[in-house]
């Protein structure tokens, strides 16, 4: 069983996972991030965010992005895609960055910043998420130090800084809810697509949008819906993906039963479908290039730790077992 070899069969560019430093020496983990070929695709989880990178400024550090990025090159299973991520965030940030600018100066520290991300990666990153989570849940700018300095500017400006230095890279904007209005109260997708023609129509470089599909189970979208967005954002860039999958219980009631997994197993079904079901529509052409899952085992979700009520997201268990999103995603890849 191998979800990437598949999802290449059924027409993606790769299935991935993120992965978080910590786990890289876990060897149970290790064997079946490399060992199995499930995986050819890697996102960094929080190796490469800002204040892991420079939380002093203009002193370095790479060691941890530089070894995700070698797992990626190093995979048994062969050598994995890297998906880079994030370059400019409201989170994750240096406390020097968390501070007020003047626009000039904030144009400085942003060239450098986003210099230093894409010479140190070149050639390296399928795709980097240049800008994460810019809009909030009301359809509101967040009031980044990026966006206090610059206005919505900073996203156009962000762009094309990242284009200059990694023409080769394909340049994301990622957000979560963005999949389909009935999981954003506000005008949030409305506004999400209004910014990318501002982009646009300030000369910027923007190739596509990441939805983050961070979901919950039962009130996961429909394939068709989610399939409709996507074609809005396809008139505005060029591809899409589903950049950090992973649908929670919420809330989480244990001992967890066997219908829970299997509701759960047919949500994943309906994004990762939704994926498959778009590039039909573009005469074979690749539109939805990918699926990453934010890491593939309950062990190490995210989800407990920030939202302790909630959890068992993802498509393994705590204990490594396979569960049954594992296998409708891989019997929906193996029946397209
Ligand atoms: O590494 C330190 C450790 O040294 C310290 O002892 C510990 C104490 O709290 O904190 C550790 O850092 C934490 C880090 O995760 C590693 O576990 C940070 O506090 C914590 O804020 C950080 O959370 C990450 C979060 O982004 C914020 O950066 C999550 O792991 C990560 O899964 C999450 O990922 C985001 C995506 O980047 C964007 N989309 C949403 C997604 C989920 O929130």
């Amino acid at each position: 069983a191998q979800l990437d070899k598949y999802a290449k069969l059924a027409g993606l560019s790769y299935f991935g996972t993120a992965v978080d430093n910590p786990r890289l020496s876990n060897e149970q983990y290790m064997s079946v991030l490399q060992g199995s070929g499930e995986f050819g695709s890697l996102t960094p989880i929080n190796a490469q965010k800002w204040k892991n990178i420079e939380e002093v400024q203009g002193v370095f550090t790479w060691t941890e992005a530089d070894a995700v990025a070698n797992t990626a090159k190093a995979g048994v299973g062969g050598t994995k895609t890297l998906r880079c991520h994030t370059m400019v965030w409201y989170k994750g940030l240096p406390s020097w960055v968390e501070t007020t600018y003047s626009r000039a100066d904030m144009e400085k520290i942003l060239t450098a910043h986003i210099q230093n991300l894409a010479w140190h990666f070149k050639g390296r990153c399928y795709a980097w998420d240049v800008v994460n989570e810019a809009i909030d849940d009301n359809g509101v700018f967040r009031q980044s130090p990026m966006y206090k300095a610059m206005g919505l500017d900073f996203i156009t400006f962000s762009f094309n800084t990242a284009a200059k230095a990694d023409p080769s890279a394909k340049l994301y904007y990622n957000d979560y809810a963005l999949e389909s209005p009935s999981l954003s109260p506000g005008p949030k997708i409305s506004i999400t697509l209004a910014m990318l023609r501002t982009v646009k129509a300030q000369g910027g470089t923007i190739h596509g949008v990441g939805f983050q599909s961070h979901l919950k189970v039962g009130l996961v979208p429909s394939r068709a819906e989610i399939v409709s967005t996507m074609q809005q954002f396809l008139e505005a860039v060029d591809e899409v993906a589903i950049t950090e999958l992973d649908i929670r219980h919420s809330p989480l009631k244990l001992p967890s039963t066997r219908a829970m997994w299997d509701a759960q197993a047919r949500d994943y079904g309906e994004v990762v479908g939704a994926c498959l079901e778009v590039n039909k529509g573009y005469g074979g052409g690749r539109k939805c290039v990918g699926v990453t899952v934010w890491d593939f085992t309950d062990k190490y979700s995210w989800v407990p730790s920030e939202i302790p009520t909630e959890g068992e997201a993802c498509m393994w268990d705590n204990n490594y077992v396979k569960k049954p999103a594992y296998w409708t995603v891989l019997n929906l890849f193996k029946a397209y």
